[in-house]
């Protein structure tokens, strides 16, 4: 007897492709898939009325626990102002930096839970979040333990990235600033388990070559997984030197070059696209998708949920820009929210695709096919959400 088995579904298991799953039954134990098909009855079965089943989608890239909004820059972006004219005159990052330093960590909580309603309701099981708008060894401690407080408010994996490197607060030398991260942020991080995972912002406006090149050895020496920031304004460098650290994912990528994706194919580092900031910042210049797909670089999309340069509250938004803006094919993009999404997150081969082993994240859609989630744009929700095998 299986705890649970779901049946007549078409299934696709985003395994290889989007192909669908000959089986149109699947059972779970202890949380995980564990035979496809079903081999026994379950105590729970599911009747999925010829339902499309896909995996839980993984939102690999959010900055989405922040306090208060940045309408007001919105608006100067639309008179004519550059998301790097806002930062470098003490906006951008720093506003919101300053409005999180300000809240409670309670406040933080609150303010979110929203937002990661509204992802949840799009299918969206597990969810990374980025701190980095502390840039205090005690604000950037406040946001992780609220990001692990958001973790225990709602049903979703919450799974929290380090990013005490976003951007050089104005109290501070970059190069002292650095040292900080290295000396105080990280250890912390690392003896306290916050999180696993350090990314970094390597821009013109933010962190350069030599100094990225600094933290991410400390936090690769400290035993964390490196993600990074990389080519969204400028190709600096940035993709290379992180993916030569085996970065899990290097994200944005607008400026990326041949040998910058050749490294990440050889050090098997997945490309983030996020076409809500390259939207939201009225951008032009495309990530190299063509060269990306042709080096078989595995691509995700994220939502890139912040107060900045994406205030969008929906992985499908994403999902749809991916192929109306970026060119993915369907195929490509639902990869790019289930099992590269997962591989980007650190999650590869335990999240993010249905087959045996894997947890058992997954949601019933009401749909022709997957792919109609790539063509209607809004509207779209869910049946049943089931994470580890519980019906949310
Ligand atoms: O991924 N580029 C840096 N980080 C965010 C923006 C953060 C912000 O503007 O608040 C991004 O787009
Ligand atoms: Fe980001």
């Amino acid at each position: 007897m299986h705890d649970l088995v779901v049946e007549n579904a078409r299934l696709y298991p985003m395994v290889d492709g989007i192909e669908p799953s000959a089986a149109s039954s699947f059972a779970v134990d202890d949380g995980r898939i564990s035979a496809i098909p079903a081999k026994a009855p379950g105590r729970v079965m599911l009747d999925a009325r010829q339902k499309v089943v896909l995996p839980g989608f993984v939102d690999c890239h959010t900055h989405a626990l922040y306090a208060g909004d940045r309408m007001d820059e919105h608006a100067q972006r639309l008179a004519g102002a550059t998301y790097a004219d806002i930062a470098r005159s003490g906006g951008g990052i720093m506003s919101t930096v300053r409005a999180v330093r300000a809240a409670t960590r309670a406040e933080l909580v609150e303010q979110t839970l929203p937002r990661l309603d509204a992802l949840a309701g799009e299918g969206v099981t597990t969810i990374e979040i980025k701190s980095g708008y502390g840039l205090s060894v005690e604000a950037e401690l406040k946001m992780l333990a609220a990001i692990g407080d958001v973790g225990g408010e709602t049903g979703q994996r919450v799974v929290p990235t380090f990013l005490g490197a976003h951007t050089v607060p104005a109290e501070t030398g970059a190069d002292d600033y650095v040292d900080l991260v290295c000396d105080e942020m990280l250890p912390e991080v690392a003896s306290t388990r916050l999180s696993q995972v350090c990314d970094i912002y390597i821009e013109s406006i933010a962190f350069d070559t030599r100094q990225a090149r600094r933290i991410l050895a400390r936090a690769c020496e400290l035993g964390l997984a490196v993600r990074a920031h990389t080519d969204q304004l400028a190709n600096i460098g940035g993709t290379r030197l992180a993916a030569s650290f085996g970065a899990l994912s290097c994200d944005h990528l607008e400026h990326t070059g041949i040998d910058d994706i050749d490294m990440m194919h050889n050090c098997g580092t997945v490309a983030v696209l996020l076409p809500t900031a390259f939207y939201f910042l009225r951008d032009t210049q495309k990530p190299p998708i063509e060269a990306l797909r042709r080096a078989g670089v595995p691509m995700a999309i994220g939502s890139d949920l912040n107060p900045g340069s994406a205030p969008v509250a929906s992985l499908l938004t994403a999902l749809h820009m991916a192929t109306t803006i970026f060119g993915l094919t369907a195929g490509e993009a639902l990869l790019g929210v289930t099992r590269h999404a997962a591989q980007a997150a650190g999650f590869g081969g335990v999240l993010g695709s249905l087959a045996p082993g894997r947890l058992a994240d997954f949601c019933v859609w009401d749909i022709p096919a997957p792919e109609f989630l790539v063509y209607q744009l809004g509207g779209l929700r869910p049946d049943d959400i089931f994470i580890e095998g519980i019906r949310q």
